[in-house]
């Protein structure tokens, strides 16, 4: 994602199993329509079902990040127990407009525009996402980039890759951090109308990234843990230039959410790193749970992609008042990309899902976690009988 923005010297030729076997990029634009449905689509089920990620269309196996290069959506509308079509569309940023000798996408840029992340609905528009610097694109009905957008003139600087509404609000709501200004992150309220209705800038050290966060009732939940920014993996060239700092403090933050950044409660932790929190909640007792996946260590060794050794969904029980973290292990076992069902976000909640990492660069299976009788259901896409299976946890 940042290929636009820094050089592209070469200086390793690791091997990059991200732009090979399974994830080797698509090279056309493709539209299939009346699609062949194996099995039983419910009847109920309307609508479309997208997901976004990296397609560079140059890959350079010597120097690709698994996080780097130009954005492609893909789509299934389904209705009526039908698969009307299947497309993928490259998102147009310059660089792709340039390449396909169209027109540019019009609107508002910050500091680069390719978009390559998270895709998501709110208030009936579709929008591209990333982290770290772009303004998110808006996508329409087959999928063409429609342009780029700033909310209306409100959105200062870029959005994030993982925004989430709040069911009880109907907020959309986001921690953004900015690739080009390391002492700052920003908490982000957006309205149904579409425009930032609150902003509370907050400050940092070192520029970390922060993929995620989860909020409360009460609370934003700032995740600053020690990936940051690194200039010298910045100026040598490299796609992605955060790494392990070890010099940096680990620390949660509970901001009120209509608090600024006086108001924020730090709370150190031992080193780790998190992609993505599941969800959180306000317990009775004055705490703050947060369910999450955490790993050990992240983008210390490897420069193609995640390297840690360690991840597993854990439950993080913070006292606001101690300024304590509790960490509870839920499932030991490597799991990552965790949802619930987003009408309980805040909230206390019962399931969550998790892709199962049984291959470190393949998910080809599904965790179903009952949180509240503490088990776990898997379910295995690889080949062979059989389909499901269910395990009883193990841990606590
Ligand atoms: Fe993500």
């Amino acid at each position: 994602m940042f290929g636009s923005l820094l050089g592209r010297r070469v200086l390793n030729a690791e091997d990059t199993p991200y732009i090979t076997g399974v994830n080797t990029p698509m090279r056309e634009e493709l539209t299939i329509e009346n699609l062949e449905v194996v099995g039983t689509i419910p009847p109920a089920l309307r609508g479309r079902y997208l997901r976004m990620g990296p397609n560079p269309m140059h890959p350079s196996p010597s120097r690709h990040h698994w996080f780097a290069g130009d954005g492609m959506i893909h789509g299934v509308r389904i209705e009526d127990g039908k698969a009307l079509w299947y497309r993928n569309r490259w998102i147009r940023s310059n660089a792709v407009s340039d390449a396909l000798d169209e027109e540019r996408t019009p609107g508002p840029r910050h500091l680069f525009d390719t978009v390559n992340t998270n895709v998501l609905g709110y208030g009936g528009t579709t929008f591209g996402l990333i982290e770290a610097g772009s303004t998110p694109v808006v996508i329409g009905e087959t999928l063409e980039t429609e342009r780029y957008t700033d909310f209306a003139g409100t959105l200062h600087g870029g959005l994030s890759a993982h925004p989430h509404v709040d069911p009880l609000t109907g907020e959309m709501l986001a921690v953004s951090y900015d690739a080009a200004k390391w002492g700052t992150i920003r908490y982000l309220a957006i309205g149904p109308d579409g425009t930032v209705r609150r902003e509370a800038k907050i400050p940092v050290r070192s520029g970390p990234m922060i993929h995620d966060f989860a909020f409360t009732g009460r609370f934003a939940i700032l995740l600053d843990l020690p990936v940051t920014f690194s200039l010298i993996s910045a100026i040598s060239g490299y796609q992605f230039p955060y790494r392990w700092n070890e010099d940096h403090e680990a620390r949660i933050g509970l901001l009120p959410r209509d608090g600024g950044a006086e108001d924020v409660v730090w709370c150190p932790l031992d080193p780790c790193f998190v992609f993505h929190a599941v969800n959180a909640h306000d317990a009775a007792d004055g705490s703050v749970v947060l369910d999450l996946v955490v790993h050990d260590r992240m983008f210390w060794r490897r420069t193609s992609g995640p390297d840690s050794e360690r991840c597993s969904l854990e439950r993080w029980t913070i006292d606001p008042e101690a300024r304590t973290v509790t960490r509870t292990t839920l499932d030991p076992a490597p799991q990552e990309f965790p949802r619930c069902d987003e009408r309980r976000l805040g909230q206390p909640y019962r399931y969550a899902y998790t892709m199962a990492m049984i291959d470190p660069f393949l998910g080809t299976g599904l965790f179903k976690q009952d949180l509240v009788n503490g088990t776990r259901q898997a379910h295995d896409f690889r080949p062979g009988p059989p389909p499901v299976r269910i395990h009883l946890r193990t841990g606590p």
